[in-house]
């Protein structure tokens, strides 16, 4: 099963892709968690401890190993590389792993306007693509806002795209159109989770407004989140609480895709 969790800044996507991370993991899936944020943060989400992710380089900042697969120079643009890297032993040599849950830190490309195509798109690419094509393993992906540097090929493996709102119209406009975007680059399925919610007042009204967008439930707002996150801890060694709440979506989203728990 592949998901890809997306939304507005700072709704909760970290939160939510390393708690299902975790939580998918003491299930017994094999689980990887790709940090495809340029500010890559899940590790702490998973709670990696600092120390473990001191001097782990995201796989775009590679120069290295991008020039070896693709057969490029550093920094060349626009010369000849190869398309096809290889890149189906990266998963495992690059990752760091988490009580069970394998971490890879992705790093993004700035492209320089119309679609670059360079040597560390290629390799990021292929190697997404291999995640969400090649492998059986769960892949959660904790991205940023969009979904476009997937590319319409690979977006059309993952099986579940996770909208996290927040309660306030801005953020259901945000998934609305994230789900347009979705819809065009042929993701299966759209799914919203509200998150820091209040009170049951507010739950209902954001999803009386939901506008038919498949609803998989709600995280409280809850201080030991905030806590956790300025502790560079992991919510879900935090608080049972948190850990139910992402059963429950969990358990949701399984059921949506007809998936046996
Ligand atoms: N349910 C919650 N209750 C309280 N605080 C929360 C909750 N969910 C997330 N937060 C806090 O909100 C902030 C943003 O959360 P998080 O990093 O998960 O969002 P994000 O969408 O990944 O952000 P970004 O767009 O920066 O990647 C963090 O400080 C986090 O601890
Ligand atoms: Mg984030």
């Amino acid at each position: 099963m592949k998901i890809a969790v997306t939304g507005k800044g700072g709704v909760g996507k970290t939160t939510l892709a390393g708690g299902l991370a975790r939580l998918l993991a003491e299930e017994g899936y094999n689980v990887v968690a790709v940090d495809a944020d340029p500010d890559a943060n899940l590790a702490s989400s998973l709670g990696i401890p600092e120390e473990e992710m001191e001097g782990v380089v995201p796989i775009a900042d590679m120069k290295e190993l991008i020039a070896e697969r693709t057969d490029s120079k550093p920094g060349t643009f626009g010369t000849y590389f190869k398309m096809n890297p290889k890149v189906d032993d990266l998963p495992e040599a690059l990752s760091k792993v988490h009580k069970g849950v394998r971490l890879l830190v992705m790093g993004t490309v700035k492209e320089g306007g119309g679609g670059c195509v360079c040597p560390e798109s290629v390799m990021l690419k292929a190697l997404l693509q291999h995640l969400l094509l090649a492998r059986k393993d769960v892949v959660i992906m904790d991205m940023e806002a969009g979904l476009e540097h997937l590319g319409r090929g690979t977006a059309g493996a993952v099986d579940a795209m996770i909208v996290v709102i927040e309660p306030g119209m801005r953020s259901l406009q945000t998934a609305n159109s994230i789900r347009r975007l979705a819809g065009d680059l042929k993701v299966r399925r759209v799914f919203v989770v509200l998150n820091k919610v209040q009170s049951p007042d507010e739950e209902e009204l954001v999803r009386s407004r939901l506008d038919g967008m498949p609803y998989l439930g709600s995280i409280s707002y809850n201080q030991n989140i905030r806590r956790a996150d300025l502790e560079g801890t992991s919510p879900y060694d935090a608080d049972p609480a948190f850990v139910e709440e992402i059963r429950r979506i969990k358990e949701r989203l399984f059921q949506e895709l007809g998936v046996e728990a």
